[in-house]
């Protein structure tokens, strides 16, 4: 335990998972905690903004979630759908840029219309919220490690590609690495998702089902941190 508290995490990631279990705990649809899940995470998103945490991202779907059943994976996409159009009304859509990580082209050309619109909303930008969709971890690195290469094959260039390199070319270029990895849902495992961005990340995983996390359950997760001796593979704190 450290003596002194550490500052808030600048980049906070959500792996939102519980959904289904929640639903069928209550007899309900697996739709249906998606549904609750989505109101979640609003209200989650909202209170880290409040919070001032700059940069925000929730996986809210995943490369293999295509395995899914195309009901579940419809009602996915209109939740998604619903929230960016309220987006635009919103008052802190002013002052927060939306990013899209991962690969967008096997959606509807509406939605992403919808995304390209709500990616250019807002002035004056000093929040972000990263909204993971058809992302992988793996898939981030490899398609920054063929950026830079097809960059260096142009120029003629042989130098070996350096860490920054690979860094400026992720889906989350420019923005500070993962400082909290929140899990829900009881599983201990990353899920291929922002690998590269969590290397030093402290994991929070917790049994708490997605639509039942809570702001006291985020302010925990956020004190728990700020108790964690993070020495970055050195000796002293940072
Ligand atoms: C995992 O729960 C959750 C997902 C695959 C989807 C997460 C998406 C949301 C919470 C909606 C987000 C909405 C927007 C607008 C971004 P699960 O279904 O795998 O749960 P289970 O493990 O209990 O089956």
């Amino acid at each position: 335990m450290a003596d002194k508290m550490r500052d808030m995490p600048r980049h906070i990631a959500f792996i939102m998972d519980g959904n289904g279990r929640w639903a069928t705990k209550r007899a309900l649809p697996r739709t249906s905690g998606h549904a609750q899940g989505g109101k979640t995470f609003r209200a989650i998103a909202d209170a880290c903004l409040d919070r001032d945490i700059e940069v925000i991202t929730f996986f809210a779907f995943s490369t293999e979630n295509w395995k899914r059943p195309k009901a579940e994976i419809s009602a996915l996409i209109t939740l998604l759908n619903r929230y960016l159009l309220d987006w635009f009304s919103e008052e802190r859509a002013k002052n927060t840029r939306i990013h899209f990580l991962g690969d967008t082209t096997p959606f509807s050309k509406d939605l992403r219309e919808l995304i390209s619109r709500a990616e250019k909303t807002g002035e004056d930008i000093s929040h972000h919220l990263n909204i993971a969709l058809n992302y992988g971890g793996r898939a981030d690195i490899t398609q920054a490690a063929n950026a830079i290469l097809k960059k260096r094959i142009a120029a003629g260039d042989a130098t070996p590609i350096t860490e920054e390199e690979i860094d400026l070319h992720l889906a989350t270029a420019n923005m500070p690495d993962v400082d909290l990895l929140i899990r829900t849902g009881g599983e201990s495992r990353i899920s291929n998702f922002l690998l590269w961005q969590s290397a030093y990340a402290e994991l929070y995983f917790t049994e708490t089902l997605w639509p039942d996390f809570s702001e006291e359950e985020l302010d925990r997760a956020i004190l728990w941190y700020r108790t964690r001796d993070r020495r970055f593979g050195g000796l002293t704190s940072n």
